[in-house]
């Protein structure tokens, strides 16, 4: 099949290399030009494990080409998704759809034939229907052009993984020619044994907002266990282990800390509230509210305790960061609860060193205030307090015995449940984690 892909970030790029490699031509389109060229040479515009390989590999075969041009998708393609990014509007908590409708109103004077526009993108529900009628209104094509919607639910850092083995697929089509295209589209996947939920558009959209929701609400939930073992004195480290025993319960994301961030978990909780708002829900959505209140919490909880380890005062005080992006496996520090810490330290007087695997190059950029290095031994050396705020593996493995020898003070805060407090405390270090037992 011959498809475009309206937007080539996190989500539109992973696609647009997943198609190809399920077997379709695939023109993929940003209004980046600068991007679009990185693309054509086969290299992601960000780090997500195994995609450079799978877009080399579409490049090369010639079934995976990017442009800045909505004519040549338009001419090219009986398949277009919308893959842009849908942020919180500024000074609001609703979602910014702006790159949304201009790609809308970019692509549909051009649709000359009949095609499949399928929305990709996290939208407030309701908006489909908008859409469906705007590429209706403005098409030559008319009432030929179809519109369903395919939420996506990968995560970045297994981006390639979710999009080739998802754990669904759901199709929101108003028509069984929709739901038919769509069967073709991801052929390969559905044959390897994925589900897929056929539905309405409504439903669909809502699909992916609502998994959000659940997830933030989890994470939440764990963090506020995680604070009443503080004041208990019991571990929460052992707590998520009873938990995720219940098969009900279960044990995958389930893990306290620092809380969420990125690109997606923080924006559709308040984007959710703002829409339930406006459907007349407002009241029922509180809980939601207070989800994203105990997620900023244990920022400003994780910066209190920090202050208090280096004494009650943060200022000239020397502090490793460990982290900068919002999770591990990205380079991303949109809504970095790390990056925030860090410069919410920094903002109090204290002489912040953050280094992160991947994403050096975006804490430097997002927060050019901050000194970023290049290992963990330069952001340890002379510290008086290292934090760990993102769960890479690279620090579970540093060997506190060594790390000793670095620092001023050998005082740890682990904010991502992370280290195992038992072999830091042997080789010397006064170990704190959120929610952890002082031991
Ligand atoms: C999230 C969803 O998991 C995806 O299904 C969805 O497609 C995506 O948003 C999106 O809307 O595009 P992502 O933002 O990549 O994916 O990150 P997650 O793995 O969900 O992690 C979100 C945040 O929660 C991170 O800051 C992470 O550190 C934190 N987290 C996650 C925890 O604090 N504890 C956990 O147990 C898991």
């Amino acid at each position: 099949m011959r498809i475009s892909v309206l937007g080539t970030g996190y989500l539109g790029a992973t696609h647009a290399a997943a198609l190809a490699s399920c077997g379709h031509e695939v023109l993929g389109i940003d209004a980046d030009a600068a991007r679009v060229e990185q693309l054509r040479l086969g290299v992601a515009p960000f780090h997500e494990p195994r995609l450079d390989e799978l877009l080399a590999r579409g490049v090369r075969s010639g079934a995976l080409c990017f442009d800045t041009d909505y004519g040549r998708a338009a001419r090219f393609a009986d398949v277009h998704f919308l893959c842009v990014g849908t942020p919180q509007r500024p000074g609001s908590h609703a979602a910014d759809l702006s790159a949304m409708w201009s790609a809308v109103h970019r692509l549909a004077p051009l649709l000359e034939r009949g095609c499949l526009v399928v929305g990709k993108s996290t939208v407030p529900v309701g908006t489909a229907s908008q859409v469906r009628d705007a590429l209706r209104d403005n098409a030559p094509a008319g009432r030929s052009v179809e519109l369903a919607w395919n939420p996506e639910f990968l995560r970045e850092g297994h981006a390639v993984e979710d999009s080739l083995g998802p754990d669904r697929l759901v199709f929101g089509v108003a028509s069984d020619p929709a739901y038919e295209t769509l069967c073709a589209v991801y052929a390969p996947i559905l044959a390897s044994g994925v589900p897929a939920v056929r539905t309405d558009l409504p439903t669909a959209e809502l699909a992916k907002v609502s998994a959000n929701v659940m997830l933030a609400a989890r994470i939440s939930l764990v963090n506020l266990l995680a604070e009443v073992c503080e004041v208990t004195d019991a571990d929460v480290g052992d707590l998520i282990e009873i938990l995720g025993y219940d098969g009900r319960i279960g044990n995958r994301f389930l893990t306290p800390g620092i809380g969420f961030g990125g690109g997606c978990l923080p924006k559709d909780t308040r984007a959710f509230v703002a829409r339930a708002e406006e459907l007349g829900l407002g009241d029922a959505a509180a809980v939601l509210r207070e989800v994203d209140v105990l997620n900023m919490r244990q920022r400003a909880r994780t910066v209190d305790l920090a202050v208090s380890l280096l004494g009650g005062r943060a200022r000239d005080e020397e502090v490793a960061v460990l982290g900068a992006a919002f999770k591990a496996g990205s380079d991303d520090v949109r809504d970095s609860p790390a990056l925030d810490v860090a410069c919410t330290l920094a903002g109090r007087g204290a002489r912040v060193r953050v280094y992160d695997p991947k994403a050096g190059g975006n804490a430097r950029r997002a927060a050019p205030g901050l000194t970023v290095v290049d290992t963990v031994e330069d952001a340890c050396r002379g510290a008086a307090l290292t934090l760990v705020l993102t769960d890479w593996a690279e620090f579970r493995s540093i060997d506190p015995v060594s790390l000793a020898d670095v620092v001023r003070r050998p005082v740890v805060l682990d904010g991502r449940l992370s280290l195992d407090p038992d072999k830091w405390r042997a080789a010397g270090w006064d170990f704190h984690g959120l929610g952890r037992r002082v031991g």
